[in-house]
Parts: C-alpha cells; sequence; structure tokens
C-alpha cells in the first residue's frame, strides 16, 4: 500500500517507521528542509540499531529504509491510498492542510490525523469529502508504544473505523475506538496527572525529580515531569489548553500558568534542550 505522512517530527518520522516496518511505501513530507533530514538520519539509526541489535536483518534494515522517500511537496501524495498528518497541534493549521490535501489525492484515500486533542468533527468539516476522514492516534515513541486511538468523526463513513482498525493490528499495534472527545481517552486521563504534578511543585510540596522519583517508585513507567518534557511542552501545554476549551473551560482541566511561561519561553524540554528539567547535548537522564 503506498501511504503518506504529513509532518516528519517526532510523531510523524516515528509513524513511518512503523508503516515502513508494515511493508509499506511512505512518502514523509515537512515543509522544512532540515526536519525532513533530522528524519531520514534518525530513521537510519533505528533500523540500524535494530540490526545491531540482531532484531531484524541489516538486508531488512535496507529495505526498511527503501520503503521510505523524503519529500518536500505536497503533490509527491497523489497516489497515496492512506496519508496520516503529524504536523503542529493548531486546528487552523490542520484544516489548511486538509483542504490543500483533497486537491491532491484520489476520492478513495483515506486522510487521517495524529492529532492528541483536537476535534475530528472541525477537521473533518474543512473537506469536500468528510466521510474519509478519521483519527489514527499514535503514542510516543510510535514503533514502541503498542497503543493506537481510533477516532472516527460524526461525519465518517460507518464502515472506516473497523477497516482502519484491521489496518492497525495488521501493524503489530493494539487499536482502541473511541468517540470524538476532547483528549479522546488517554489525553484525557492524563491531564490531571500532569496538572496536579505541576500543582504540587508549585505549592513547594517537593520539586520535580522528587516527584518524578515517587511517581516511578509506585509504578508509573515515566515521572510526570519528564513524561512532559519528552512530549515536548509546545505539544503538551497546547493539548492541555485544546482539551480545556473544548470542555467549555471546565476547571478540572485549567492549564498551569508555570507550563505556559515554558512553552512561552520556547522552553519545550528535551527537544529545546529544556523544560522542567535541563538536558545536556547527547546527556539521556534529566541534569536537574
Ligand atoms: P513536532 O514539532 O516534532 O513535528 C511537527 C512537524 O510538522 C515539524 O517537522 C514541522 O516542520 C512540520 N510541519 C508543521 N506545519 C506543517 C505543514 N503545514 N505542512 C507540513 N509539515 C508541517 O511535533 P510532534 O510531537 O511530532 O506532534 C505532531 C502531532 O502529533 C501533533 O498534532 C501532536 O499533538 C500529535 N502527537 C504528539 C505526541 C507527542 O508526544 N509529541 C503524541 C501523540 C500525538
Amino acid at each position: 500500500m503506498q501511504t503518506a505522512i504529513i509532518g516528519s517530527g517526532a510523531m510523524g518520522s516515528g509513524i513511518a517507521q512503523v508503516l515502513a516496518q508494515a511493508g509499506h511505501k511512505v512518502f514523509l513530507y515537512d515543509t522544512q528542509s532540515a526536519a525532513l533530514e533530522r528524519a531520514n538520519s534518525s530513521l537510519k539509526a533505528s533500523f540500524g540499531k535494530l540490526a545491531e541489535k540482531g532484531k531484524i536483518s541489516n538486508e531488512q534494515a535496507e529495505a526498511y529504509m527503501a520503503n521510505l522517500q523524503f519529500v518536500d511537496s505536497l503533490e509527491a501524495l497523489a497516489g497515496s491510498e492512506l496519508v496520516i498528518e503529524a504536523i503542529v497541534e493548531d486546528l487552523n493549521v490542520k484544516q489548511t492542510v486538509f483542504r490543500n490535501l483533497e486537491a491532491v489525492v484520489s476520492g478513495d484515500c483515506i486522510l487521517a490525523t495524529n492529532t492528541s486533542s483536537l476535534s475530528l468533527a472541525s477537521i473533518a468539516a474543512a473537506c469536500k469529502h468528510p466521510e474519509r476522514v478519521i483519527g489514527i492516534h499514535f503514542f510516543n515513541p510510535a514503533p514502541l508504544m503498542a497503543l493506537v486511538e481510533i477516532i472516527p468523526a460524526v461525519q465518517t463513513d460507518a464502515a472506516l473505523p473497523a477497516k482502519v482498525r484491521s489496518m492497525v493490528s495488521s501493524w503489530g499495534k493494539l487499536p482502541v475506538i473511541t468517540k470524538d472527545t476532547p483528549g479522546f481517552i488517554v489525553n484525557r486521563v492524563a491531564r490531571p496527572f500532569y496538572s496536579e504534578a505541576i500543582r504540587l511543585l508549585e505549592e513547594g510540596v517537593a520539586d520535580c525529580a522528587t516527584i518524578d522519583a515517587a511517581m516511578t517508585a509506585a509504578g508509573f513507567r515515566m515521572g510526570p515531569f519528564a513524561l512532559m518534557d519528552f512530549i515536548g511542552h509546545d505539544v503538551n501545554y497546547r493539548v492541555t489548553e485544546s482539551v480545556w476549551q473544548s470542555l467549555f473551560f471546565d476547571p478540572r482541566f485549567k492549564p498551569s500558568l508555570s507550563q505556559k511561561r515554558l512553552f512561552e519561553a520556547g522552553y519545550y524540554g528535551r527537544k529545546s534542550g529544556r523544560g522542567f528539567y535541563s538536558y545536556a547535548a547527547g546527556q539521556e537522564l534529566p541534569a536537574a
């Protein structure tokens, strides 16, 4: 199957890896050539690491890499049967991309979004054929995380969720179909996890490292601060704001000022070298 991903950042390149390993041809498109170059080298490195560990052969690594094409024009996606959009979490920007995309691809191409929180109905409403729009929401890092949420909009063709579910299963993932509700399942449940941790920090109850250590010792895989820094505050803050607004400003989901300031300062976490923690170049764990 010929597939395409729009946005070659953290999620787009991870999803591209999943699809390439599933044997699909993948066109990875981004407006930033630097992002495409980063994706190219990080995908090469990922397949190289898998081969080094003996999880795949060198020939497989080469074949997976050969499934990928890095493109800087939307027109290159013309022959796709499935497109997954993974760009910035902003409704207007996503709607524009879907509008432009529809002019390029064939009438039966599935148009999917990896949005974490935005309304599928609003994204589909930008399209002439909203019945082929659906959410396919991967988790970070996409090659490692099993869960994929599938979100039909009210406009989505009734047969599409089941079709997408079997496609997602064939990629070795665990699909869960959920309604088009702010944050879907995981991001809805996770909002208070983040916001309550930030509240503890703001109240001076304990520092980030202590709260993270307590939560991981209690069985969570990552502490809330390390996880927010990993996701990126640009993404995580926008998701919180979007869930809060979409739930009619329910105070339970109110974003925190501390995180808003990190977002405004460009302290996005790991990707920018600083968030709640500082990250020295090449360092795996937060410095402080
Ligand atoms: P990112 O910032 O790493 O990557 C976004 C990429 O999209 C960048 O390379 C950027 O150049 C490109 N881009 C922006 N506008 C574009 C356009 N108009 N056309 C083509 N490319 C464009 O962001 P990330 O983290 O990969 O997030 C992408 C989406 O995935 C967001 O909707 C986010 O909510 C969602 N998501 C993020 C997760 C995370 O943990 N970071 C987890 C699951 C979903």
